[in-house]
């Protein structure tokens, strides 16, 4: 059986998703179903992302245990992805023992290669990101680049990944295969990193000890996305689980938002060939759900629960939505009221009328029962054509995460199904008997289409 696999990023635990950071989960979740339809074995992997200071300080504010914070926390999400009818395979949290475990194996298969050593860092560091930053790099008034939140001098002791080792090995793997780092524009952004040539990363802590001990010497905690990357492996059985891992790795696409692109395409595809696992098939960067072109973000306080909408609209109409109005891969804006629209002008309307008017119908004049196809008249071969066509630029776009282009180019075909009634007038047919074999086929050939959409 062919397989997919599929992940998400896995959510700092430390706030609720909301309906920008569940947009990633939502695209993934459209991608594993359609996959499935496919004929796919699939796993759809998301989960949680549990350690480092971010998460510490938030339980030590609360006066609880880390673990138990984050026990509360990780129900939290499971709860609202059950809610938002999400089909995930695997559910991956950091401080899973599997999962610290195999982090150290693999930090373990580094040093081994020789791709570690010991330094000092000296630098910035922005807590809410988990990122470090180069004092150029910094904004005005010592500024994260990426939030614009106050970022931190840490001056430690730390191990070191030999980063910078593997520029010309990326920048020869960006050459080669174009379709790594989609859409395109994200990845020039990751080319003009590497050639302007990557250092080495620090890739541990001792400040804290909220994290995965360094095998060895446990004074030392992991960084935070070094542990994080690894639970694409992980999750899947790397290494014990060689049967399930051999099954389902390389992953077919890592979906993840845009701000988090130089972890996904630069540093993890680094610390993949220094631990000679082979390399994920794609990453793809999406945009971001914007209000009044701001991120949508808890430290921007425009955050809103998806069940806000859920719980007015239903989960499909936030999902077409979602897909339909904003062009994937680019920033768009959410708005309740373009959310509004598309459900009364596509959903209602043109999808609801097309099922509506056809149901009647058939229970009108055939007693609810499904016809089987009559006499034939050429716009049933218009149609028919449309139809299969629609299916083949269907399953294209949807191979290329074309989403916005898929669903336009069902809603043709929904429209042409409407027209359709309009042009054979079944409601004339069932007056007389004469034409009911007429009829038959109308009547066939609209639930055909309904089937399709
Ligand atoms: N923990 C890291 C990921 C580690 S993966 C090895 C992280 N977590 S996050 O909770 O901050 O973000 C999770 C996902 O939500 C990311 O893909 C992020 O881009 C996405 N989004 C958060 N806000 C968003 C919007 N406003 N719009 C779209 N997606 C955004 O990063």
């Amino acid at each position: 059986m062919k397989k997919f696999y599929v992940t998400t990023p896995i959510y700092y635990i430390n706030s609720e998703p909301h309906i920008g950071s569940a947009y990633s989960t939502i695209i993934a979740d459209v991608i594993a179903r359609y996959r499935r339809l496919s004929g796919y074995e699939v796993f759809f992997l998301t989960g949680t992302d549990e350690h480092g200071q971010k998460v510490l300080n938030e339980a030590l504010a609360r006066n609880i245990d880390a673990q138990k914070y984050c026990d509360i926390m990780a129900d939290k999400f499971r709860k609202l992805w059950n809610e938002l009818e999400l089909t995930n395979d695997g559910f991956v949290r950091t401080t899973d023992e599997n999962h610290m475990r195999t982090v150290q194996q693999f930090v373990t298969r580094l040093r081994e290669n020789g791709d570690i050593y010991k330094g000092r860092y000296e630098g910035w560091y922005c807590i809410p990101d988990e990122t470090f930053w180069n004092e150029e790099d910094l904004k005005e008034g010592k500024t994260c680049p990426e939030c614009g939140r106050e970022v931190k001098w840490v001056s430690e002791e730390n191990y070191f990944f030999r980063l910078s080792k593997y520029t010309d090995r990326l920048l020869k793997l960006y050459k080669g295969n174009p379709e790594f780092v989609q859409p395109d524009f994200r990845r020039n952004e990751m080319l003009r990193i590497l050639e302007s040539g990557l250092k080495d990363l620090s890739i541990t802590r001792t400040s804290f000890s909220w994290g995965v001990p360094m095998p060895d010497d446990p004074e030392h905690v992991i960084y935070v996305w070094v542990d994080a990357l690894i639970n694409y492996l992980s999750a899947i059985g790397f290494p014990d689980d060689k049967e399930t891992f051999e099954r389902f790795w390389p992953a077919d696409v890592h979906l993840i938002g845009k701000e988090i692109n130089r972890f996904h395409s630069i540093i993890w595809p680094a610390m993949l060939i220094s631990a000679g696992i082979p390399l994920p098939k794609q990453i793809y960067a999406h945009g971001w759900l914007t209000v009044n072109g701001q991120k949508i973000s808890k430290s921007l306080g425009n955050a809103v629960s998806p069940m806000a909408f859920v719980n007015v609209y239903g989960n499909d109409a936030l999902r077409y939505y979602l897909l339909r109005d904003i062009q994937f891969g680019r920033d768009g804006d959410f708005s309740e009221d373009n959310l509004i629209g598309r459900i009364n002008a596509d959903l209602a309307n043109d999808l609801g009328n097309l099922l509506h008017r056809t149901v009647v119908m058939i229970q009108k004049f055939n007693n609810g029962l499904v016809p089987e196809m009559g006499i034939e008249d050429p716009i049933d071969d218009t149609l028919r054509e449309l139809a299969e066509r629609t299916f083949s630029t269907y399953t294209e776009s949807m191979d290329h995460l074309k989403f916005t282009q898929a669903l336009e180019g069902i809603w043709e075909l929904i429209r042409f199904g409407n027209k359709y009634i309009d042009l054979t007038e079944p409601w004339k047919l069932g007056k007389n008997l004469e034409n009911k074999e007429r009829l038959d086929s109308v009547l066939h050939n609209l639930v055909r289409v309904l089937k399709n959409v």
